[in-house]
């Protein structure tokens, strides 16, 4: 695991382009599994993630070309449904092939998916939603062992929270059991299931509903090939807007939809951020913390604050006087960064699932541990507003979401070393 250098306080100015969505990227790639034809994706980011669902796609029997941001994905051989335990298991998004393939080869074997640092993460929601459609599951030896029984004409999931995954998973099996209907209750709302449902309604899906909470499916006999542009990722996006408001003189982030931000520029609003809203670019300006005011925030399932962006709005919040608060109610031991903030002065003290957090007027540089892709984030962003040297170790995990990094943060004057 690399590691990154940073001397601050550092000051950014200038212009950053934010990329294709990792969270809408990788459950449509795991929907490609649904055809065998031609399926090309546009604004895809080079992540280490989705090169992770590139290699699984190709143990399937995928060939899968990059030209640029664009993949072009081909079937090369018979759909392979056994697959090894190495890929899945390093990640989370990937458990989504099990519902796919078990569709179209009638059984899977495929690697329980790797938890991270943000807190446990069970596929339970999953494993009941696949058996109400005909798929059962059993585990053994770390990987799940699925065979499809057949599906009920009609099959009503209601889901005990509005799990993206769980939900993107469902989707993404029932569009393909023909003559059924599925109703999902419960759904998660975020913008990456719009896309992913508006990817499926390419490749001929029939899905009403989406973006709503009741998603309704027929399914279909089989899906063809499509030409499909993924959204921008808002937490890039949000990442990104957090580090001008904490260290911008002014950045301008272009790729921007309005709509997926609201709950952050709420907030910014609520804190006293100077931004510009203007069509498809944000335009923040970073002003004196003693100008602005603490607030309390509460992530939540979209269009709530994200829990994705929880991190780096600390470090924002650490900076402003008074008291400010955050309840991380999705991953509710989401906290691993406050340690590491706290070694850099700021004064964050966590109760439950809130952390309280007491302003400071500045950080100071310190050798810090990264734990997860948010975090490392959140750290970054500290470390070039800190003064003083700051060493981030086990920072790796920032490449799983942030393409072009160094590029992008040059881009605005921002100066870091990486190490391997
Ligand atoms: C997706 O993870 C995102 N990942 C996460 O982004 C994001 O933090 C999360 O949604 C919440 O928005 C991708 O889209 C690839 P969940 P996912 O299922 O689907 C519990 C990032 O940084 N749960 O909505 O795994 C779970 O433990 C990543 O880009 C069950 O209990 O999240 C959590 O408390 C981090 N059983 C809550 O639901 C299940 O079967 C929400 O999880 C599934 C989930």
């Amino acid at each position: 695991m690399g590691k990154i250098k940073v001397i601050g306080p550092q000051e950014a100015n200038g212009e950053i382009t934010i990329s294709g969505s990792k969270n809408s990227a990788l459950p449509i790639l795991a929907a490609t599994l649904l055809t065998d034809e031609r399926i090309i994706l546009n604004n895809i980011p080079n992540l280490a993630d989705v090169n992770t669902m590139i290699e699984i796609l190709e143990n399937a029997g995928k060939k899968v070309t990059w030209q640029d941001s664009t993949l072009i994905i081909d079937t090369v051989s018979d759909i392979n449904s056994i697959l090894p335990y190495g890929p899945v298991r390093r990640m989370r998004a990937s458990f989504n092939v099990l519902g796919p393939l078990t569709i179209r080869n009638k059984y899977a074997k495929v690697a329980l998916p790797g938890g991270c640092s943000i807190g446990v993460r069970p596929v339970n929601f999953h494993l009941e939603g696949l058996k109400k459609l005909g798929i059962e599951s059993q585990i053994e030896h770390g990987f799940t062992h699925s065979k499809y029984i057949g599906a009920p004409d009609k099959t009503h999931i209601s889901l005990p929270f509005p799990s993206v995954g769980a939900t993107e998973h469902l989707i993404t099996t029932a569009v393909l059991l023909e003559n059924t209907e599925t109703i999902l209750t419960n759904c998660a709302q975020e913008p990456e299931i719009i896309d992913l449902c508006n990817f499926l309604i390419s490749m001929g899906a029939k899905i009403e509903g989406h973006g709503t909470s009741n998603i309704k499916i027929h399914g279909v006999k089989q899906l063809h090939g499509t030409e499909y542009t993924i959204i921008p990722d808002r937490i890039e996006a949000g990442t990104y807007a957090i580090l001008g408001a904490v260290l911008g003189k002014e950045i301008t982030l272009k790729n921007i939809i309005e709509d997926h931000l609201f709950s952050l520029l709420d907030i910014f609003e609520k804190i006293g951020i100077n931004y510009k809203m203007k069509k498809n670019t944000l335009t923040i300006k970073g002003i004196s913390k003693l100008e602005l005011s603490p607030v309390d925030v509460e992530t939540a399932t979209f269009p709530g604050f994200p829990t994705d962006l929880q991190p780096q709005l600390m470090v924002l919040l650490s900076l402003i006087p008074g008291r400010s608060s955050v309840t991380e109610n999705v991953f509710k031991t989401r906290f691993n960064h406050v340690d590491e903030l706290n070694r850099m002065g700021a004064k964050i003290f966590v109760e439950s699932n809130t952390a309280i957090i007491t302003g400071v007027s500045k950080l100071s540089g310190a050798p810090l541990e990264a734990t997860d892709l948010r975090a490392s984030a959140a750290l970054l962003i500290a470390a070039l507003i800190a003064d003083g040297e700051t060493i981030i170790n086990n920072v790796d995990h920032i490449f799983r979401g942030y393409e072009r990094l160094f590029e992008k943060l040059e881009n605005v004057g921002l100066k870091i070393e990486y190490y391997e």
